[in-house]
């Protein structure tokens, strides 16, 4: 059998320990990244845990994704880019270095981060994921609020789709956008829609489906096509 990998970029808790957790189920190996000891040990304790690597990586860091890039020497199938903060909810009275920070972490980082590893992602059938919101899709913004969040994260599907045109179309990748849905989570809080292992399950089902199909996709964690 084909040995799978997968790197998953902000892994300590939350979605990305859930997809860690997905995927090692899946007998993949999986490239793991956290900032502190203190992230490391939950992964540590997962069932199939050999077949894990942690990096250490903030994805603000051009020293990190250099040094993360370096480390990684195998061929990726997946390169799942789950980092990601809200921030403050009010752009109005927000400092101008804390929305600097979010859009960092959200979308420059993130999209770095890919242009720096893209080359490591398996030509043909390969998949970079972003992790985005349903937040991000300005068709949807009816309600508005977590402006800053919501600026993010559609300039991070932005930079994913710069990312397609460029490496993504040459190396025939399927680059996604992803929804996660509204997860139970530090984030995502306990009064949640779902839980964290319906949504990476059905995010790992997605990928699946679309490795080979090479694009630029906004979807959701249960297939649904999201308008930008
Ligand atoms: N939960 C939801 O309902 C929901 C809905 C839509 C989208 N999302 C998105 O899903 C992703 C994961 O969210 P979550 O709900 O699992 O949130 P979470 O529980 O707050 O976890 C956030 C994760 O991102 C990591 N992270 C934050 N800043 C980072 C940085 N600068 N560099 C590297 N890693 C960093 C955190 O690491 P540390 O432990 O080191 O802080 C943690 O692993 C985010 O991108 C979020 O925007 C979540």
């Amino acid at each position: 059998m084909t040995e799978h990998t997968a790197l998953v970029v902000g892994a300590s808790r939350g979605l990305g320990l859930g997809l860690v957790e997905e995927y090692l189920s899946r007998g993949w190996r999986v490239v793991a990244t956290v900032r502190d000891d203190a992230g490391e040990a939950a992964l540590q304790e997962l069932p199939g845990a050999d077949r894990l690597t942690v990096e250490r990586a903030d994805v603000a860091d051009d020293a990190d994704i250099a040094r993360l890039a370096q480390h990684i020497s195998k061929p990726l199938d997946l390169l799942f880019i789950n980092a990601g903060v809200m921030g403050p909810s009010d752009m109005v009275s927000a400092a101008p270095d804390e929305i600097a920070r979010v859009m960092h972490v959200n979308a420059f980082g993130p999209a770095r981060l890919a242009w720096a590893l893209v080359d490591k992602v398996v030509e043909g059938s390969g998949v970079v994921a972003f992790m985005s919101t349903g937040m991000g899709s300005i068709a949807d913004n009816t309600s508005g609020g977590y402006d800053i969040y919501r600026a993010s994260k559609a300039a991070q599907n932005m930079l994913a789709r710069s990312l397609w045109i460029g490496p993504g179309q040459a190396r025939g990748l399927a680059i996604l956008s992803v929804n996660p849905g509204w997860v139970k989570t530090d984030m995502g809080g306990p009064g949640a829609s779902i839980d964290v292992p319906t949504s990476v399950k059905g995010i790992a089902d997605q990928i699946a489906a679309h490795a080979g199909k090479p694009g630029h996709r906004f979807i959701g964690w249960n297939g649904r096509e999201l308008p930008w």
